[in-house]
């Protein structure tokens, strides 16, 4: 099903984990794009953050080059600006994260929508995001400056602190100040990534998405940005160790994409699975581009939108 609707592969230089046939390029942005995080909307149709463009796209993964429509600019927030976490919080409503403000964008018309939410959170720096309960009421948010994950009520309009412990905490290791940064509620647990550590944890929730007791870790030693949660592993971006990085619950870890000297999956920023019947066993990679210093340049291959065929 996959191959048939999807018949373009990217060819693949450099060291390779999983044979190119698992692997396609969906759409590459222009030189310079750091693409910054990703959700898919329930028609299948994939949402980017770009980071310093603050600008938010939309892909359609099934055939994104046959016109406008297919890959369209949803909104550009204003300049400069900062993208980074994206979440749905209601169907076709999302809620992303610009320049440490929460907008809302509502795509259930037909023309975009996108609004600031009223909610100033005395952030350091707002990274990943995601929705904690069903109603779409309550977010996670990692700050990665100020080593923390935030908990915000989009109904009350408030906030408060959910982790700022050890596992959350900033170091300078990566060689700029950086803590916590991908975050995923899944099945009752919050996930979420300190990146200078190279630690992917989890911790279980309560009713009212609070945490409950110390995180517990599922997985030392690797890099990571953002990454996707599925019933069975985690999918870790591994940022510039240009990998994708599966990690089973045990704590078992395997490279499913990518190598070192790979551009396949280079500079992996974040990752989503499918969501429509075609593609629920397909992951979804965002990467920055192919460059170890990703700035606002203009002279490095623009960040892309990669599909892995899982074979669930
Ligand atoms: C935003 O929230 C503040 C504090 O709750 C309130 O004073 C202000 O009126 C609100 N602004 C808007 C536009 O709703
Ligand atoms: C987070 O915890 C650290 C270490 O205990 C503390 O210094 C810091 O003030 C806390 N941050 C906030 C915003 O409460
Ligand atoms: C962990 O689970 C994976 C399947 O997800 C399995 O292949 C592996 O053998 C398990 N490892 C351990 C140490 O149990
Ligand atoms: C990557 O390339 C560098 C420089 O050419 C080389 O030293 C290194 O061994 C390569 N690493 C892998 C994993 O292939
Ligand atoms: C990137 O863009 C910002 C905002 O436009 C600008 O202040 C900064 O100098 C740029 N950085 C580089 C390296 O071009
Ligand atoms: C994009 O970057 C690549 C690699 O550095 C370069 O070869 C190419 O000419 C650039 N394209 C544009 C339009 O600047």
């Amino acid at each position: 099903m996959f191959c048939s609707l999807l018949p373009f592969f990217v060819y693949l230089t450099g060291t390779l984990a999983v044979p190119a046939s698992h692997l396609r390029d969906v759409y590459r942005f222009p030189n310079g794009t750091w693409l910054e995080n990703i959700a898919v909307r329930s028609n299948g149709n994939i949402l980017v953050t770009t980071l310093h463009l603050a600008q938010l796209w939309e892909v359609n993964p099934f055939n994104p080059a046959t016109g406008s429509r297919q890959t369209q600019l949803v909104h550009q927030f204003p300049k400069p600006g900062m993208l980074t976490g994206i979440t749905e919080i209601d169907q076709d409503i999302f809620v992303t994260i610009v320049s440490n403000s929460l907008w809302m964008v509502d795509l259930r018309g037909t023309v975009p929508v996108a609004n600031p939410i009223n909610i100033t959170i005395p952030a350091g720096t707002l990274n990943g995001m995601d929705t904690l309960d069903d109603s779409g009421k309550l977010l996670a948010i990692s700050d990665s400056s100020l080593g923390l994950i935030w908990r915000v009520d989009l109904e009350a309009g408030t906030y408060d602190i959910m982790i700022n412990d050890t596992t959350t905490a900033t170091s300078t290791a990566l060689g700029i100040t950086l803590g916590v940064n991908g975050i995923r509620a899944f099945g009752g647990y919050l996930y979420y990534v300190n990146s200078p550590e190279k630690s992917l944890y989890r911790v279980r929730l309560d009713r009212s998405a609070r945490a409950l007791g110390r995180a517990e870790n599922i997985a030392r030693g690797v890099l990571a940005d953002d990454f996707a949660v599925t019933s069975s592993a985690v999918y870790l971006a591994g940022l510039t160790d240009n990998v994708i990085t599966r990690v089973s619950f045990n704590g078992s870890s395997s490279v499913v994409a990518g190598g070192k000297n790979s551009t396949v999956v280079m500079t992996s920023s974040s990752a989503a699975v499918g969501r429509t019947r075609r593609d629920q066993d397909v992951l979804y990679i965002t990467t920055g581009g192919e460059t170890q210093t990703p700035v606002n340049n203009t002279d490095h291959r623009g960040g892309k939108i990669v599909a892995l065929k899982l074979g669930l």
